[in-house]
């Protein structure tokens, strides 16, 4: 290649409008996709304030902190080892995928946590529950300037956006978008490779649920 032509190649990159507007919304594809289902913003925040009162939010990992909404059924206490499950990553240049964590039996996770019961939360796991096999349900913070590992789960969630803002991103395998909390439902491909990183300047606070299928075993 001669410097003109290095020189032009990088003109017909220069010379093109940049979109600043999309990414402050959401763009979804086959691994994120915007659910027909929807619930009451207000309602979410509203129930949310209530419960933080009561129930205190544990550290999963640094920056990143859990409410379980789900418990084993007839258990009384949720463990902490449960906030996290199985996941697989690659840690290193050799590019080998490791598995994380244990297994974790999803769809024993059937019962609602007490402080959950008779609020806003109920009926939404009411109306996932109806549609969907779900397991462990959590609330999940993360804090201004956190990202979590590039992993992928054993199954799929659902995340709805409780509080949120324009520099909190989803990324499934090459793919990245912001998720609005407006009581929108979200299905996303965790089966992927994928991280959730809040690049603003407040904490985001998202309902994830796991979806309770069979292991995928790629
Ligand atoms: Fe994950």
């Amino acid at each position: 290649m001669s410097i003109s032509e290095d020189r032009k190649e990088l003109d017909s990159y220069i010379n093109e409008r940049v979109d600043i507007d999309s990414v402050a919304s959401f763009k979804g594809n086959e691994h994120i996709v915007k659910l027909k289902l929807k619930f009451d913003i207000e309602k979410i925040r509203k129930s949310l304030d209530d419960i933080k009162a009561g129930a205190e939010f544990k550290t999963a990992a640094s920056g990143f902190h859990a409410i379980a909404m789900t418990k084993r059924k007839d258990s009384s206490v949720d463990s902490d080892k449960d906030l996290v499950g199985r996941y697989y990553t690659r840690v290193d240049e050799s590019y080998k995928e490791v598995a994380k964590d244990e297994l974790v039996d999803e769809a024993s996770f059937c019962e609602l946590v007490d402080i959950f019961k008779g609020t806003y939360f109920e009926t939404i796991y009411d109306e996932l529950s109806a549609r969907y096999p779900i397991g462990r349900v959590r609330i999940l913070e993360k804090d201004s300037f956190n990202c979590n590992s590039w992993h992928r789960d054993p199954e799929p969630r659902i995340h709805i956006p409780i509080y949120t803002n324009p520099g909190a991103l989803f990324i499934v395998n090459h793919h990245c978008t912001h998720l609005p909390a407006d009581g929108s439902v979200y299905f996303t491909d965790t089966r992927g490779y994928h991280t959730a990183l809040n690049g603003g300047f407040k904490p985001r606070t998202h309902l994830v649920a796991t979806l309770a299928y069979p292991e995928y075993k790629p």
